[in-house]
């Protein structure tokens, strides 16, 4: 029997909630496309470690492409078209990207995705994402599509409420994530990353989220 590319590079999708699907392994076959992609953004816009309003430094360190790019420092939460740390336009959204979050947006049930924003975080080992909203974006009506790779994590994905308790999703290298809908607004995090040493990423976990945040 001759194995299709979705048994070969991962396994079949999974509904999580009635809008947020899991895509298991489905970047996997764009992974060293989308890396060499990557490497120029962050050569331009390098990871940084951002203020909060409250005036601590995120865990995360993050970066942007697209034309916004979402910023947090004392003023608060927002998008912005320029990267703060060089004055200027943040790198744009490499092809591969766009292509990659609308085919998985629609494998999803959302047709006609283009997202305009993409926020890169990168963890290490012991870095957490508490639970949160993305609420920053203007249409609710597009969904997120979240790329992990390198070492695993486990995604929070909660409810509409903070105190809703999570469901507790593993995430390895290659998986996308696309939530929208009525699930839009959930709450979700990452708990600390686990040690260890991923194959092709080393010690990071770095996750992509594609946004239509203008
Ligand atoms: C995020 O919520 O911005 C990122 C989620 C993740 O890292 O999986
Ligand atoms: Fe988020």
């Amino acid at each position: 029997m001759i194995q299709s590319d979705l048994d070969l590079f991962g396994s079949q999708p999974q509904s999580l909630a009635s809008q947020v699907m899991l895509l298991p392994g489905f970047a996997l076959p764009e992974v060293e496309v989308l890396l060499d992609a990557l490497r120029p953004v962050l050569r331009a816009a390098p990871f940084r470690h951002m203020q909060t309003p409250g005036g601590l430094h995120m865990a995360v360190a993050l970066s942007n492409c697209g034309s916004l790019g979402w910023v947090s420092d004392a003023r608060g939460y927002r998008y912005s078209p320029l990267d703060p740390l060089s004055g200027k336009p943040w790198p744009a959204l490499p092809e591969v990207l766009l292509t990659l979050a609308a085919r998985a947006a629609s494998q999803a049930g959302f047709e006609g995705f283009v997202p305009d924003a993409c926020l890169v975080n990168h963890y290490l080992p012991g870095t957490r994402l508490s639970l949160h909203q993305d609420r920053n974006e203007q249409d609710f009506s597009q969904p997120i599509v979240s790329i992990s790779l390198g070492l695993p994590a486990v995604f929070l994905l909660g409810g509409m409420q903070r105190s809703d308790r999570p469901q507790h999703v593993p995430l390895s290298h290659g998986d996308v994530m696309v939530w929208g809908g009525e699930d839009r607004l959930r709450f979700h995090g990452v708990l600390p990353i686990k040690p260890g040493k991923h194959e092709r990423m080393g010690e990071r976990r770095i996750n992509l989220t594609l946004r239509k945040a203008g």
